[in-house]
């Protein structure tokens, strides 16, 4: 029996969630991981390139496959197809996604528009899976569809296990602060567990995030890209009550080296070098000279020219650090 009350979540997030970084973030506590969101279509047409999505390393604990689609025969084939192929522990819908290109054919966050279909979704996926299915979805559509109460617990009813709310609506995207309010609602409403989303960056904030939506577990999405520390601290903090663990500079770009040479041993050389900037920007992040530690990486095309420059960062990070030590 799965039991994901109390647990801290990896957020799923397209080009950035692959294995590699899961397993990055399930060494430094995160407890459930689910992959980048795969096409239930592409997955009934064979494309090897969506299976290629879908592979897990030993460390993650709680393994989720997201799918997304809007057919709920296609849907559920795409889930029979996973279930003899990969092993997961559930699979999660995904009715969240704002991006226009899903949106336009029914997809992600517009299935909150139209509950009958979701319903469906669920049911149909749910009847062949034989792990739980859990769904993804926000606060709304926009400020005149805000129904994730009512829609969650349609979903509920349809077979859903769990359900995770980010407390935006479609229309915001990103921008403004996340609900906690609608994703308290939300849970008020269901039996099944809630996982709460949005603007969960740090133990305060997960703190606050457990009291205002009372939810049975938290998930972090954008605050643990190039900080994967941040699962550790929270889980420090509930334990102890408050955060020791700090994290300097040159220890970023030690964690970034060791991430590098996993995404160069498991996608080759030349993919890891594109693919880590992305990463590698964010794990600069607040380092003095950022802008043209970032610039400097971003020019470099090959593999060991990375990896010496990313080494001679993180030794004189170090040095520098040591010597504020010192003097202080
Ligand atoms: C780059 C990026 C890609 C994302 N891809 C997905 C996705 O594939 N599936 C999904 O359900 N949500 C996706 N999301 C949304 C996140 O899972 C999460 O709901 C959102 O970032 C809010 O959480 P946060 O404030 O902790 O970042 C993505 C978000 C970002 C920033």
């Amino acid at each position: 029996m799965l039991d994901i009350r109390g647990k801290i979540f990896l957020a799923p997030m397209a080009g950035f969630t692959d294995k590699v970084f899961r397993r990055l973030c399930s060494r430094f506590g995160a407890d459930v991981t689910v992959t980048e969101m795969v096409s239930s279509k592409a997955l009934v047409l064979g494309s090897a390139k969506t299976k290629e999505l879908i592979s897990f390393s030993d460390e993650e604990k709680i393994r989720g496959v997201q799918i997304f689609g809007n057919d709920p025969e296609v849907m559920a084939q795409s889930v029979k197809i996973l279930q003899d192929e990969f092993e997961y522990h559930f699979i999660d819908i995904n009715m969240g996604c704002p991006v226009p290109k899903l949106v336009r054919s029914g997809e992600g966050c517009a299935l909150m528009k139209n509950p009958s279909l979701a319903a469906k979704i669920v049911e149909e996926v749910a009847k062949v899976s034989r792990k739980p299915v859990s769904v993804k979805i926000r606060k709304g559509f926009d400020d005149e569809n805000i129904n994730a109460p009512e829609f969650a617990y349609i979903l509920q009813e349809s077979g859903a296990s769990f359900v995770t709310v980010h407390g935006r609506t479609r229309a915001q995207l990103y921008s403004g602060k996340a609900d906690w309010e609608i994703i308290r609602k939300v849970k008020e409403k269901l039996k099944i567990p809630v996982i709460a989303n949005g603007d969960i960056v740090d133990f305060e904030s997960a703190k606050k995030a457990y009291e205002v939506t009372r939810a049975d577990s938290i998930m972090i999405g954008r605050a643990a890209l190039g900080n994967p520390w941040v699962f550790l601290q929270i889980k420090e903090g509930f334990e102890k009550g408050y955060v020791e663990t700090k994290v300097l500079p040159h220890m970023k770009i030690r964690v970034a080296i060791e991430f590098f040479t996993q995404l160069c041993s498991e996608k080759g050389d030349k993919m890891a070098v594109l693919e880590a900037r992305k990463h590698l920007s964010f794990f600069v992040k607040g380092i003095e000279n950022a802008a043209k530690i970032r610039d400097k990486i971003n020019r470099i095309n090959n593999a060991t020219e990375l990896l010496e420059f990313l080494k001679e960062l993180a030794s004189s990070l170090e040095k520098k650090e040591s010597f504020v030590d010192n003097i202080l």
